[in-house]
């Protein structure tokens, strides 16, 4: 565990369900010696008290705007200034639309336009609120003015609904917190892509396009076609890519994952989504398909649910889905330099791999054996790196792993030392 005795938060809570985690932030982050001073909203305030809020920062919680030289004597001014970062969590539909408006009715809102420090937001709502245009509007605004985002990710929701919008567990952001403490996160802001400082295995000022998990292809409103991927492998690459300064996008199929931090994660449903995203986050430097990407969809999805007859079992007529990768390999108008594919092979995994190469038109293919145990959902992968120059047989070894030597040999091959 990391300790940042000298290092000050500001923490600002919004009015949500998902308030109540942000006592567990608050834990974490003191047992790093973090001082973390909170201010929180009126909504907050039904969510949790500021009787437990003090008792775990151990000073005084702030939420009057027009009180502020009580005890403490600091102006909203010197407040937001004395952190080294502010964090709003919950960020709520309505704490980001007055951000991203530069409203300033309130302590919170009035502190996080106030400050001159990096602020990190922590987003949770219903779905359809976080999908709103109103919503995705204000969150394209605040990215543009620099505003970092952890989160939200997708799953079952307080409000009985599924899907994107729970705010990132405690971990998650106490990740992306010591990674702005420590000065090291490299956003992939527009102004952060030169190409100066790029170092080597650095991908500084490249755009990566990455596709990870699974696909699934409806049936009918409730039954798809899937497979086992986890999604692990992919999300661990760009997060890589991430670190290594990329400007990374991740098209992400269903996964019970977390958002790799400073990536912007799309996420889609089927293959044809898939095509359609990664298509519409071209122009790009490297592709890499990672995403277990359904071979075939249900030539004609159901609209009502298929009910079982005694008498008959439904046949399914199946169609081939579109084949990204080579769709990628083989463009002609804005191919990326490079493209990456996997090949999951279950026998001649050399021969396989190195037949995809060509039929894909690819620049290294990934090849995997997945009768290797724990390698199908697991945490470690043993991967071959086929190139048209020759291959790299790498030891079993953890997801991180193998995502970092790929990123470093792809850095050495657009003109860095990785190679
Ligand atoms: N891939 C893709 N679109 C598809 C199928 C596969 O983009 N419709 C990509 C995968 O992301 C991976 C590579 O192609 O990078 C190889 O996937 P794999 O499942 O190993 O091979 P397939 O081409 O599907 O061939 P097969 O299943 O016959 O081995």
């Amino acid at each position: 565990m990391t300790a940042f005795p000298e290092k000050r938060i500001l923490l600002i809570i919004g009015g949500g369900i998902a308030a109540y985690k942000t006592l567990e932030l608050i834990r974490r982050l003191r047992e790093r010696g973090i001082f973390v001073r909170v201010v929180m909203t009126e909504a907050a305030k039904k969510f949790v008290t500021k009787l437990s809020v003090e008792s775990l920062t151990g000073s005084e919680v702030f939420d009057e705007l027009f009180a502020l030289t009580g005890d403490s004597g600091m102006g909203h001014i010197e407040l937001s200034r004395d952190a080294d970062l502010l964090v709003a969590a919950p960020a709520t539909a309505d704490l980001l639309a007055k951000m991203a408006q530069g409203l300033a009715g309130d302590l919170a809102s009035t502190l996080l336009l106030a400050t001159d420090k990096k602020i990190l937001a922590a987003p949770a709502m219903n779905v359809r609120m976080w999908l709103h245009p109103a919503t995705q509007r204000s969150v394209a605004l605040l990215q543009k003015d620099g505003v970092i985002f952890v989160g939200p990710e997708s799953g079952d929701m307080a409000c009985g609904e599924y899907g994107l919008g729970r705010m990132s567990e405690p971990a998650g952001i106490l990740t992306a917190i010591e990674h702005l403490l420590s000065g090291d996160m490299r956003l992939p802001l527009p102004g952060d892509l030169s190409d100066e400082s790029a170092g080597p295995g650095s991908l500084k000022g490249r755009r990566v396009v990455i596709t990870s998990g699974p696909t699934h292809e409806p049936i009918d409103p409730v039954r798809y076609i899937a497979n086992r991927s986890s999604g692990k492998q992919g999300h661990a690459i760009a997060a890589a890519a991430a670190a290594a300064g990329a400007n990374v996008v991740l098209i992400s199929g269903p996964v019970s994952l977390a958002d790799p931090f400073g990536v912007k994660t799309i996420h889609v449903e089927t293959a044809q989504e898939m095509l359609t995203q990664v298509e519409a986050a071209l122009p790009a430097d490297i592709f890499i398909g990672v995403a277990a990407v359904a071979d075939w969809r249900v030539a004609e999805t159901s609209l009502a649910k298929i009910k079982k007859h005694p008498e008959e079992t439904p046949a399914l007529t199946l169609v081939e889905n579109p084949d990204i990768l080579a769709a990628i390999g083989r463009r002609s108008k804005d191919r990326p330099a490079l493209v990456v594919g996997f090949a999951a092979e279950s026998e001649k995994l050399q021969e396989n791999a190195q037949a995809k190469l060509i039929a894909k038109n690819c620049d290294m293919i990934v090849a995997n054996d997945v009768t290797e145990a724990g390698v199908l959902g697991g945490e470690s992968n043993k991967v071959s790196l086929l190139t048209k120059q020759g291959k790299e047989n790498l030891p079993l070894m953890t997801k991180q792993k193998v995502a970092a030597r790929l990123i470093e040999k792809i850095a050495g091959m657009l003109g860095g030392n990785g190679q």
